[in-house]
């Protein structure tokens, strides 16, 4: 079975970031077991170019909050929750197999969360690239950490939206938008073939 939220908060919109852990702790208490995450991101990387599909396999919180600040309900999960392996690898794995099935590309990089809602400088964008960022985003990483501290597997897909700042000649949420709904159809694709082999390997 399967529960899809439509939607998200954002650190940007002004809710308290403990608040964003709720959705996620919603599902594991209705039983889900694993947690896949998409967002739309800017990329880092020339050639992975707007309306690429990124695997995320690792993540930076560059915004300077967690979702998990405040006291902590062991009931739910650990004070200090080990990130080792924040991205399933087994689920990877899948991913990767699902792609291969499907006929789609599947870039793979680390994923750099930052508050905005501002989009970046282009200096910026340069110290993430030195960073080890391939992708830029204003979400994703808040509920990974909820998922993880609770115990659910993450994977996680990102879409590119545009390059980053200084990158492409300049940035408009009109166009990312434009963009994202392009690639719908080959993320559903992709999400229909790695549900097919959860159900299978359950
Ligand atoms: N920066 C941050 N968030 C984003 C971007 C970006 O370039 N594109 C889509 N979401």
């Amino acid at each position: 079975r399967v529960a899809c939220l439509q939607g998200r908060f954002h650190a940007y919109e002004g809710y308290d970031p403990s608040i964003l852990a709720l959705p996620v702790r919603a599902l594991q208490a209705a039983g889900c077991e694993t947690l896949i995450l998409t967002c739309a991101a800017g990329s880092l990387q020339e050639e992975m170019r707007p309306g690429s599909l990124m695997l995320v396999t690792d993540h930076i919180n560059w915004s300077g909050v967690s979702p998990l600040v405040g006291p902590n309900d062991e009931r739910v999960g650990p004070r200090f929750v080990d990130l080792s392996r924040a991205y399933d690898p087994a689920l990877q794995v899948i991913a990767r197999i699902a792609a291969n099935e499907s006929g789609i590309e599947l870039h793979e990089g680390v994923y750099i969360w930052c508050l905005g809602p501002n989009f970046e400088t282009p200096a910026e964008i340069r110290a993430f690239h030195m960073l080890g960022a391939d992708a830029v985003g204003m979400s994703t990483v808040p509920e990974c950490l909820a998922a993880v501290h609770c115990g659910l597997r993450v994977m996680a897909i990102a879409v590119m939206v545009n390059l980053a700042a200084g990158m492409q000649a300049n940035l408009s949420h009109v166009d990312t938008l434009a963009i994202g709904r392009e690639v719908v159809p080959q993320l559903g694709m992709l999400l229909e073939t790695v549900m097919t082999h959860l159900v299978r390997d359950a």
